[in-house]
């Protein structure tokens, strides 16, 4: 009696469904039902009757339910796609939540991988998975440098007092420094190896062919003085619009060989 009446108590008071109930038309006896929902992580297998609860079966390995539901088959668990890892497994209950692998982030369906800086400009804020790079210009003074892959405008380092300028940086590479001394130690090619490294990603220019046509130029004989040091040596435009390799070489060695002219 006691379990007739839990089954019909509910049916008469109006049949309102909640969000664990469902009202149901019986086929055999036309009757409106109020019929239990499946539980999260659960499928609908049988509707109730007039004698009978709903019932419900587990969902299967790789679906799931997030909701009380009278569905027959449990939903697909998603998979991640192409630079997503899991951040957690489906497990039932839940779908699996995927994020952007570290270097990318969500952009319109895809992940995408985080802008790399143009030269002269560095990161103002780290990319996240759901945000991409922000960049900014660097400043007079401030260079980011190209030879990292998200570097920040950082101001030009200050030459120590015995060291002499010997390049001045640029917005994409530091103040290049050096005594006298370490230029006879290490010889030009290591202290120029960050504007080196920079001329190679941005023009693919081949640093041992420049090193050799610099180092070739540096045993001639100096034949004339050299004018004062131009302060922009390797300043962008120029080597764009003289992409020759022999004239680069040719302001490099140069550069060397004035400033051997203090030592
Ligand atoms: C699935 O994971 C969620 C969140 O961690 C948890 O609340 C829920 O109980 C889990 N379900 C199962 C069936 O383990
Ligand atoms: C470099 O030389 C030019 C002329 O050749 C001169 O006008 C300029 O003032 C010099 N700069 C320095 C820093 O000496």
């Amino acid at each position: 009696m006691l379990f007739f009446s839990l089954l019909v108590v509910p049916a008469l008071s109006a049949l309102a469904a909640d969000d664990r109930s469902y009202r149901r038309r019986d086929p055999v006896t036309g009757e409106t039902l109020l019929c239990d929902r499946c539980s999260p992580g659960k499928r609908l297998s049988a509707h109730c009757t007039r004698s009978q609860q709903t019932e419900c079966k587990q969902c299967e390995e790789g679906t799931f339910t997030e909701f009380w539901n009278y569905i027959p088959d449990c939903l697909l668990c998603d998979a991640c796609s192409d630079h997503q890892r899991i951040v957690r497994p489906c497990n039932g209950t839940m779908n699996t939540i995927c994020e952007c692998e570290p270097g990318f982030y969500w952009d319109q369906h895809f992940c995408k991988r985080h802008t790399r800086c143009k030269p002269g400009h560095g990161v103002k804020a780290a990319g996240t998975p759901h945000r991409d790079t922000v960049c900014e210009v660097c400043a007079d003074g401030w260079f980011a440098d190209i030879t990292q892959a998200h570097a920040a405008c950082v101001p030009h380092s200050v030459c120590d007092a015995d060291q002499h300028l010997m390049l001045p940086g640029s917005r994409w590479h530091d103040n290049v420094c050096a005594t006298c001394q370490q230029l006879t130690e290490n010889g030009w090619a290591c202290l120029f190896k960050p504007v080196l490294t920079g001329l190679h990603i941005q023009y693919k220019t081949p640093i041992l062919r420049l090193q050799n046509l610099v180092n070739r130029r540096l045993q001639k004989k100096l034949r004339k003085r050299m004018a004062n040091g131009s302060s922009e040596l390797l300043n962008l435009p120029m080597i764009r619009e003289e992409s020759d390799l022999g004239h680069l070489a040719h302001r490099i060695s140069h550069r060397v060989r004035s400033f051997q002219q203090h030592c």
